[in-house]
């Protein structure tokens, strides 16, 4: 089995009928790893998909293979990228690396000056936020909308996150943002901008002494 065994595209409408069995798999993953995620209900599922704000991963043959959907908060300056699950049948293919890329673009293709954020306690998702240039950040760099911290109520370590004052849990933050992004790029520019000038200087006095040399 290959990532060419598979359809990874923007969900529409005509998903919606997975939204139950994927809302059943996120749940009894989670069930399964111990750990507590954001509960959602097939309804709000399906409304991503109708939205245009999810990630949908099919088998040649239909099967469903993986999912992911896009959230906004505190007005849109912040976008995660939540719910990330794969068909237990086709883990270990590439498929959540593929779905979390897919997913990122679709994100900064909407949302270009979002910073787009993830609480995780897996290493898969870690490693692949790291390889899309997240950056783990405490948890007051993260959006402070009510209505996002209201979603981990639902988790089985929720009683943690509130004795800590929602400074930290047992989830790892991660972080992409756009503005510190593009100075990133600047100071590389600028790094390769000084080095081309100084290469010049250094070709244009070697040419004057070969012409010294000559004369
Ligand atoms: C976590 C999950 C999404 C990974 O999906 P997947 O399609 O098997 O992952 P990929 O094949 O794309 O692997 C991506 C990377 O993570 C690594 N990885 C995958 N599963 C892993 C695991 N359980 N533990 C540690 N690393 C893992 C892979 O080796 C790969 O690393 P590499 O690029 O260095 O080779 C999938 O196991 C799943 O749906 N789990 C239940 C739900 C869940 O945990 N969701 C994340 C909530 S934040």
């Amino acid at each position: 089995m290959t990532l060419q065994d598979f359809d990874i595209i923007v969900a529409s409408e005509k998903h919606a009928d997975y939204a139950t069995q994927i809302c059943d798999e996120m749940a009894s993953s989670a069930k399964a790893r111990g750990t507590g995620i954001a509960q959602r209900s097939p309804e709000y599922v399906a409304n991503k998909m109708l939205e245009g704000k999810a990630i949908i991963a099919l088998h040649k043959d239909g099967t469903w293979a993986g999912f992911v959907y896009i959230e906004t908060w505190s007005h849109g300056d912040f976008v995660a990228n939540s719910g990330l699950i794969v068909n237990p049948e086709f883990r270990k293919v590439g498929l959540a690396k593929a779905i979390k890329n897919a997913v990122f673009e679709l994100s900064r293709t909407k949302y270009p000056n979002a910073k787009i954020f993830g609480l995780t306690t897996g290493l898969a998702v870690m490693k692949i936020n790291s390889e899309l240039g997240y950056e783990p950040v405490t948890y007051s760099e993260l959006t402070q909308d009510e209505d996002f911290w209201k979603g981990c109520r639902s988790c089985v370590n929720y009683d943690i996150l509130t004795s800590k004052e929602r400074k930290n849990c047992m989830c790892t933050a991660m972080l992409w943002d756009p503005v510190d992004k593009q100075k990133q790029i600047d100071e590389k520019m600028k790094k390769i901008t000084h080095k081309a000038t100084l290469l010049e200087r250094i070709e244009n006095a070697i040419k004057n002494s070969v012409k010294t040399i000559t004369f």
